[in-house]
């Protein structure tokens, strides 16, 4: 069994369609999105698409979370301090694929041989943001279950997203790996996926980069004047966080 793990796609379609295609070439059996399709670039709306066509799981990100949370007020009347950012993304997104994303679940997980894999986009309770220097006590956080876990026992194999920086740490005999950001990395400009694959004793786990046509992602951002714009291009060129100011 072999299975592609995909995250942080945020509206970045030249990079989302590269990965498909690569994944292609990887015989895969299923394909696991680990949530943030939507946001940040052009086009949400045909990440959530690709990603529904494509995956056989979706968990929820921070920006489904956040958007979903927004729109909720919204259709319930109540407008106070949402932003216009959150406005345009939603506006892009329509009204079924907001439900539909706000619906996802928070983790997933599966067994390879007896190794309990478990995955979910930033923390399996929440979406506290752990890094690959952050204590050692939060790390180990990611190990725990989480409130849809079916097994309630620490995972052998951590499985997170959300920072846009892959990494894959050993911890006490268990693995601890960030599988990058499809279309916002955040260290080199080149998009980011994981491999898992059951090795019976081990769990085989490539780490993949992929090129993709940065400059179309650019100009399509430019086209559909992408909130925050600026920063929004400058990450996708130079891979580097862009604080908003
Ligand atoms: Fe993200």
């Amino acid at each position: 069994m072999k299975i592609a793990l995909i995250a942080d796609i945020h509206g970045n379609l030249p990079a989302m369609e590269a990965v498909l295609r690569d994944i292609e070439t990887q015989g895969v059996n299923r394909i696991i999105c680990l949530g943030d399709m939507v946001g940040k670039g052009p086009k949400s709306r045909a990440a959530i698409d690709l990603c529904r066509q494509n995956c056989d799981e979706i968990v929820i990100g921070n920006w489904e979370h956040g958007l979903f949370r927004d729109f909720a007020r919204l259709t319930g009347g109540d407008t106070r301090d949402i932003s216009e950012r959150a406005r345009w993304f939603m506006r892009e997104i329509g009204e079924e694929r907001m439900e539909y994303v706000g619906a996802l679940p928070h983790s997933t997980e599966f067994a390879f041989g007896g190794k309990l894999v478990r995955l979910f986009h930033a923390h399996p309770l929440n979406f506290n943001r752990y890094f690959p220097n952050s204590p050692l006590e939060q790390r180990m956080e990611l190990f725990g279950s989480a409130e849809s876990s079916e097994e309630k026992r620490a995972a052998d194999v951590a499985v997170y997203a959300d920072i846009h920086t892959p990494y894959i740490q050993t911890l006490s005999e268990r693995r601890l790996v960030n599988i990058g950001s499809v279309g916002n990395p955040l260290d080199i400009p080149r998009a980011s996926y994981v491999v898992v694959e059951d090795g019976g004793e081990e769990t085989d786990i490539q780490l993949v980069r992929v090129d993709y046509d940065i400059d179309r992602a650019v100009e399509l951002a430019w086209q559909c004047q992408t909130p925050d714009l600026e920063g929004y291009i400058t990450e996708l060129r130079t891979a580097k966080y862009f604080r908003r100011g």
